[in-house]
């Protein structure tokens, strides 16, 4: 089978990724990161005969098929775009777009180019959500009506090694990131387990800064969570987090039928609960059937030594099927900048505490004119450009001076 030339754009999430790349049989030939610590440490792993570049300009000249995006998040559209102009199959991590006009640039970029696109949304292939998801496609819920996805990752206020891994600058994105925008791993799962996209978005913040002089913190984002709902094109209704930082580290998924549901269990590893009433339960069935799903799948052993439950290596093989039998990605185009634009109009649906967003449907050619110059951002730019909108839900947040002291002498040190 022919194999792949891919280069890795990006090195910290980028060289996760390297393992998954080489047993799925793809060629690492190129990877680029401006960062002489990161790509060093992927020169240590992947030894000669790859081709190392600091510059983007330069490593897009390298003759390859395909390229992994593992750069800011909130930089993958420009880049995506300009690999697409030149016929370069792209898997970008998450997020698509971090405006709305990029979201627009994407989508006319990916239709005019013939490499593919696809996003590197990994959640969905964990075990229990590919189960899900092939209980939903047996029907046996009947019509799906209502779905939850929530990822909740608070990291502890002391944890130093944290920060200088994924925070090593003030300005860096992290700092920025508004509670909606890291919305993939909530919702990919339940997009793609029941076919339902989101039509119309509404977001409440839960605004619990880290005040306690002991923490420390570099974010300008005083909120912890925020409540997503959004109504879907089959009148079906989701609610998803984001990502949170309260309660218990996890991810949880519940879909809900006229007939049934299913959901994982929370802190119980891969396991998941499916019921259905009395009247309802398919023959084979208990009412209440809790299991730990199987695999089902020839690379079992390879999937379970990879990360985020195996999803890593199931994205990866995904993106390399897709290109080698020239299938319609899963995560394509429209996919990604839908949850792109649901994590941005979430956001300002949280500033104006809980108004209503049409979310555009980037086929049609008028909803693109209504965003193409749409480009606000609570980020900071690639050049030093200032923020254009506040990622905190309290305009008069700031960040408290003891955390935010202490953040700043933590990331003097790199690890
Ligand atoms: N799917 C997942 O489970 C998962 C997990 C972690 C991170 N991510 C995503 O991966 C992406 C990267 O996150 P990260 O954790 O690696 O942190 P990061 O964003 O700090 O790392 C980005 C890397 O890209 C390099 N880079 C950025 N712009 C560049 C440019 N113009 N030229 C050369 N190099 C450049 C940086 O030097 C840095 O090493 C983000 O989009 C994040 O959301 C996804």
């Amino acid at each position: 089978m022919k194999q792949i030339k891919i280069g890795v754009f990006g090195c910290n999430r980028g060289g996760d990724y390297f393992r998954s790349l080489l047993a799925n049989n793809a060629d690492i030939v190129a990877v680029c990161d401006k960062d002489d610590f990161w790509l060093n440490k992927a020169k240590k792993r992947l030894g000669d005969g790859v081709a190392y570049y600091a510059s983007f300009d330069e490593f897009i000249e390298h003759p390859m098929d395909a390229v992994l995006l593992a750069n800011y998040f909130n930089e993958h559209a420009p880049f995506a775009i300009r690999c697409l102009e030149k016929g370069i199959h792209v898997l970008s991590e998450c997020t698509a777009a971090g405006t709305m006009a990029e979201c627009v640039q994407l989508v006319r970029a990916a239709e005019k180019s013939k490499a593919k696109y696809m996003l590197c949304e990994n959640y969905p292939f964990m075990k229990f959500n590919r189960e899900i998801k092939r209980i939903c496609d047996s029907g046996t819920l009947g019509k799906i009506l209502y779905a939850e996805g929530e990822y909740n990752h608070p990291v502890a206020s002391s944890d130093v090694a944290f920060m200088r891994k994924y925070k090593p600058y003030a300005e860096h994105w992290r700092n920025y990131l508004p509670r909606t925008y890291y919305i993939t791993h909530s919702m990919a799962p339940i997009m793609y387990a029941t076919g339902a996209n989101p039509i119309r978005v509404t977001a409440l913040p839960v605004f619990a800064p880290f005040d306690d002089s002991m923490a420390i913190s570099g974010s300008h984002c005083g909120d912890r969570a925020a409540i997503i709902t959004t109504l879907n094109d089959d009148d079906s209704v989701f609610k998803v987090s984001g990502c949170a930082g309260f309660g218990a580290h996890g991810n949880s998924y519940r879909v809900c039928g006229t007939e049934g549901q299913i959901e994982n269990l929370r802190g119980m590893g891969t396991q998941v609960m499916l019921r259905y009433n009395k009247w309802s339960k398919p023959a084979e069935m208990e009412s209440n059937n809790l299991y730990d799903p199987k695999w089902n799948h020839k690379d079992e052993a390879l999937i379970e030594k990879e990360g985020h439950g195996g999803g890593d290596f199931l994205v990866i093989q995904e993106f390399l099927n897709c290109i080698l039998e020239d299938k319609k990605p899963p995560f394509d185009v429209y996919f990604a900048t839908r949850m792109s634009a649901v994590a941005i109009l979430a956001h300002r649906s949280l500033l104006e505490l809980g108004m209503p967003y049409d979310i555009p449907d980037f086929r049609k050619e008028e909803d693109r004119v209504k965003w193409e110059s749409d480009f606000l951002t609570p980020f900071y730019g690639p050049n030093g450009e200032a923020p254009t909108l506040r990622c905190s839900s309290h305009a008069d947040f700031t960040p408290p001076e003891g955390p935010m002291k202490a953040y700043l002498e933590a990331i003097k040190t790199r690890e």
